[in-house]
């Protein structure tokens, strides 16, 4: 194939996926989210039917936007797109280095977005196996990952920070037990708070945003899991007393 016809296919294919982005026109950083490689990508994950369509912005972020689409059979499901023009891809790279699983790292910013979007899927895989609710990962290609969206029809569950729990000891209760899940099948969330966790309608809480999780041999995997413990203690602590050594020594008991 020519270059020329090759560009058309190209084309073409960036016409068909942005077909199917519905109602985001107005949506105003649209041009720096979904660029041309984006858009490619997307029509990739088209034509494998995780995604048919997207049509509403779930959260604008710093790093990347979660948008709600629907897959080839209908269900809904989120998907997060890490921006990489405007990526502060500088502060993965600690998160990165030391990290055994990825110690061939590519450099270039947009080979960093990516290893990220890869880590947060094997990281979201590894607390999915080991029984720690979270949204189920489903795909990933490039700066996009596709996981299970998390909500009632269109509206994504709440955070914890924005929500008034009725029993915060339950919801205590299930997320030191998920820190100990994750711990014990080797990893640290690494940026665990009320922002990160979901609480859905049986105020069942839901972990997210697995992008800077570890394994335990990272260098920094105990700060990391010091600083979910203290985030956790000063969250709960507002119910009822906490103590960061019980959760602490919980958490990482033999
Ligand atoms: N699977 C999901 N289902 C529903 N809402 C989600 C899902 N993942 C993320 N969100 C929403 O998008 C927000 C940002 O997602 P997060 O993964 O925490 O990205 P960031 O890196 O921007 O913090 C979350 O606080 C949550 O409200
Ligand atoms: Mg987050």
């Amino acid at each position: 194939m020519g270059i020329e016809e090759k560009i058309k296919r190209l084309d073409k294919q960036i016409d068909e996926i942005r077909d199917r982005i519905k109602g985001l026109e107005d949506f105003k950083t649209f041009n720096e989210v979904f660029d041309r490689s984006t858009l490619l990508t997307l029509y990739k994950l088209l034509n494998k039917g995780y995604i048919d369509i997207m049509y509403g912005v779930i959260k604008t972020g710093k790093e990347a936007n979660v948008f709600l689409g629907l897959d080839r059979n209908g269900n809904r499901v989120a998907v997060k797109i890490y921006r990489i023009a405007t990526s502060e891809y500088k502060n993965m790279i600690k998160y990165i280095e030391g990290d055994w699983r990825f110690a061939r790292i590519r450099k270039g910013k947009r080979n960093i977005v990516f290893l990220w979007v890869q880590k947060e899927f094997k990281n979201l895989e590894t607390a999915y196996r080991c029984k720690v609710r979270v949204p189920k990962p489903i795909a990933y290609k490039n700066n996009v990952l596709v996981m299970e969206f998390l909500g009632v029809d269109d509206i994504p569950y709440p955070m914890l920070k924005f929500y008034e729990p009725e029993n915060a000891r339950k919801i205590f209760d299930r997320v030191v037990e998920y820190m100990r899940r994750l711990y014990k099948c080797n990893l640290v969330h690494g940026d665990l708070s009320e922002y990160n966790i979901l609480i859905d309608e049986n105020e069942e809480p839901i972990l997210i945003d697995f992008s800077q999780a570890v394994p335990l041999d990272h260098p920094n995997a105990m700060e990391f899991l010091e600083r979910d413990v203290r985030n956790i203690c000063r969250y709960f602590g507002e119910y009822f007393d906490v103590s960061f050594d019980d959760v602490y020594k919980y958490v990482t008991k033999k």
